[in-house]
């Protein structure tokens, strides 16, 4: 047995539930979910498309309203409408603002919490070079291709050094390629600070790739239906994983479970 203490739980998730009422009818998106993460652990919460998984992100973010249930980071329950300040957020969509330059996309979280302009510049001349932008700081984000673009939306939410991080699809939209790039990218800046993250994904490869747990979730309405451990070492490297036996029995193994649901989410 060893020795080291648990670690500690950074975020815990209790009968939690979200209705929406939408032309006169109530949609159960989510039903009942509970589940905990510990400090630095990189969960991938995953299910098809309708499951739920955008909904559970936006509550823990107070984005939305639960109708019921509870949320807690760091032991304390979070209030809808009132950001929890170690928690920061990546959107699938890039949400850049398309006047500002690379440097400025990044920057303006500090540039909002009145940050001294000497110190801003440093720490976002580090953020581009972290994320591989060098020479791109002046640029607009019409000039970047997708990969790049995601590139400055994930260092405008590390800028700010969230012990948190609520990831949902962040690279959905990406081609595959550029989408490993990512992986290998986000794995990379991980390794340094080693922030607990939930990361919405209905992308087993993804989730994979990146989580040391899969928390899978059933068809709506949604539940928690698996969690998974998953195996791989770290560091990791995105692109070789992919090649090992491990990640074919892992794949397997939670594809079954998957498939059962995406069958479901599409029966007439
Ligand atoms: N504001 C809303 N009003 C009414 N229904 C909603 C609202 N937001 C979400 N829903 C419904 O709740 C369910 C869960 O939606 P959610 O966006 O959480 O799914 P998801 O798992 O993130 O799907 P995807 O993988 O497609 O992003 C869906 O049936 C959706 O139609
Ligand atoms: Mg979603």
């Amino acid at each position: 047995m060893s020795d080291a203490a648990p670690a500690r739980c950074r975020i815990e998730i209790k009968g939690l539930r979200k209705t929406f009422t939408a032309r006169g009818r109530d949609i159960v998106a989510v039903d009942d979910a509970s589940f905990q993460i510990a400090d630095g652990e990189f969960v991938a919460l995953l299910g098809p498309s309708g499951c739920g998984k955008s909904t559970i992100l936006n509550m823990v973010a107070t984005l939305i309203e639960p109708s019921g249930g509870s949320i807690l980071v760091d032991g304390m329950p979070v209030t809808f409408g009132r950001p929890t300040k170690q928690v920061g957020y990546v959107f699938q969509k890039d949400t850049l603002f398309p006047w500002r330059t690379v440097e400025d996309n990044i920057g303006y979280a500090l540039e909002l919490a009145g940050v001294p302009v000497a110190e801003r510049r440093t720490r976002v001349a580090e953020a581009i070079h972290r994320a591989g932008l060098d020479g791109f700081a002046k640029f607009y984000p019409t000039s970047l291709s997708g990969g790049m673009r995601q590139r400055v939306s994930l260092m405008r939410t590390l800028i700010t050094q969230p012990e948190i991080l609520l990831m949902d699809e962040p690279f959905g939209a990406l081609d595959t390629h550029t989408k490993l790039e990512m992986h290998s990218v986000l794995l990379g800046l991980w390794e340094r600070a080693r922030q607990t993250v939930l990361f919405v994904t209905h992308d087993l490869g993804e989730a994979l790739t990146l989580a040391d747990r899969v928390i899978l979730m059933s068809a709506r309405p949604g539940r928690i239906k698996d969690d998974f451990q998953v195996g791989f070492e770290r560091p990791r490297d995105a692109v070789a994983l992919r090649e090992t036996p491990l990640y074919a029995e892992q794949f397997q193994r939670i594809w079954h479970s998957l498939g059962q649901e995406f069958a479901k989410g599409h029966a007439p």
